[in-house]
């Protein structure tokens, strides 16, 4: 799966700014566009910033419809970023919050999280978690849903790059025995992806 195919599908006329080791693959930001595209949600908070925010804020862009809030510890890395919204004229639809890693107790456990307090939103309708980078921590991106659970809409949707990892599937399932109204699929793409669906 390329990102020219992923260009084509979201009818972008400019080449995705793409970070070999850094982006998300093609193949995820596909599925979390055809979910979005047909589905539509409101509010989309994601936990990293990057080639993932363009395609997010494109589909909002296409669907006439949602936001997407965008948490990103880099300063730097949310620059870019936002350099690149502007660059696609995608401004609009993105707010990328530099959300410098802070401290956190979650279950009895220390984590390095995002700083949440910039964040001002309700009913998060998608959910879509690529960071903490997974070398800072064990289980570095485990606090998303704890964290975030006061905030999720009753219905919502969760999806995890990198879920072929031990790390993250161990993540998966300590989340779905505190949160057991979840369920969970697994697609067997290049990075694997858990779709966590409540
Ligand atoms: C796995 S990256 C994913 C970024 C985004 N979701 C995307 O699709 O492009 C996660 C984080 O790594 C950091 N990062 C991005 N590019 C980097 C680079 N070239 N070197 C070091 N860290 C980087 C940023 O803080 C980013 O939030």
């Amino acid at each position: 799966m390329s990102y020219q195919f992923l260009e084509k599908t979201l009818g972008l006329e400019k080449v995705l700014p793409i970070s070999e080791n850094w982006s998300a693959a093609a193949d995820f930001l596909l599925l979390i566009s055809n979910y979005c595209l047909t589905h539509k949600p409101k509010t989309i908070v994601e936990c990293s910033s990057g080639t993932s925010s363009l395609v997010l804020s494109r589909c909002c862009q296409l669907n006439r419809y949602g936001h997407v809030y965008s948490l990103e510890n880099g300063e730097e890395f949310a620059r870019q970023t936002r350099q690149q919204l502007e660059d696609f004229s995608l401004s609009a639809y993105c707010d990328v919050m530099h959300a410098p890693l802070k401290d956190y107790v979650v279950d009895g456990e220390s984590y390095q999280w995002y700083d949440l307090n910039n964040l001002a939103v309700t009913d998060i309708d998608l959910l879509v978690i690529d960071g903490p980078p997974g070398f800072i921590q064990k289980h570095s991106r485990y606090p998303g849903i704890p964290l975030l659970a006061p905030l999720l809409a009753k219905h919502c949707m969760v999806y995890l790059d990198d879920a072929a990892r031990e790390d993250e599937q161990e993540i998966v399932q300590c989340w779905l025995s505190l949160y057991p109204a979840f369920q969970a699929e697994y697609v067997a793409n290049e990075r694997g992806c858990a779709i966590l669906k409540r």
